[in-house]
């Protein structure tokens, strides 16, 4: 589609946002099994049932529009889903892998909040009030998830770095302090 119009764009972003939706549904799944922590694998369980909400929420405008609910493929979803799934992969420490499957999560989390909040803008200027009352209240549910994993992370990121820490005092002398005093 080829958009001419401020309307072209917000409905682009809608179905953008509908295939990013269901991008996530199925690559969540994958992301809590690969977690450890039990924070970790509640906080995307928790996210997936929020989720599957959010797709109802555009359906709902797609509906209210008299659109069909249509996906466009979301290529920058796919980027970022599949380039945090290679690094994972690649991990064999739990810790590091909940903090790769964080950090992963979060990009994913920012990239919402940018669509959401891009469509809601739109929403609000053309009229769409029902409209851009719902997309608020999805792009309030990105902020919180990404808010809880940074929570998460706070723990997770420091077991991580204890990990990597330890495994180097065998071999490499400790840094820590030096550095800090001669900067
Ligand atoms: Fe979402």
């Amino acid at each position: 589609m080829k958009p001419n119009s401020l309307q072209d764009l917000y409905l682009n972003e809608l179905r953008d946002l509908y295939d990013a939706e269901h991008q996530i549904m199925k690559a969540l799944p994958e992301m809590i099994a690969g977690a450890t922590s039990e924070d970790l694998k509640s906080a995307l369980d928790e996210h997936l049932e929020v989720t599957k909400e959010q797709v109802t929420r555009l359906e709902q405008i797609f509906n209210e529009m008299g659109e069909e609910p249509k996906a466009e493929k979301c290529k920058g979803m796919q980027g970022v889903i599949a380039e945090g799934g290679d690094l994972v992969d690649e991990i064999d420490d739990p810790d590091l892998r909940d903090a790769a499957i964080i950090a992963s999560a979060q990009k994913v989390e920012h990239y919402e909040m940018s669509g959401y909040g891009t469509a809601r803008t739109y929403a609000n200027l053309l009229g769409e009030d029902q409209a851009a009352r719902l997309l608020e209240e999805t792009l309030d549910e990105e902020k919180e998830a990404d808010q809880e994993l940074t929570t998460i992370a706070g723990e997770i990121n420091a077991k991580a770095n204890e990990g990597q820490t330890e495994g180097e005092t065998s071999e490499t002398p400790k840094r820590s302090g030096k550095g800090k005093r001669a900067a």
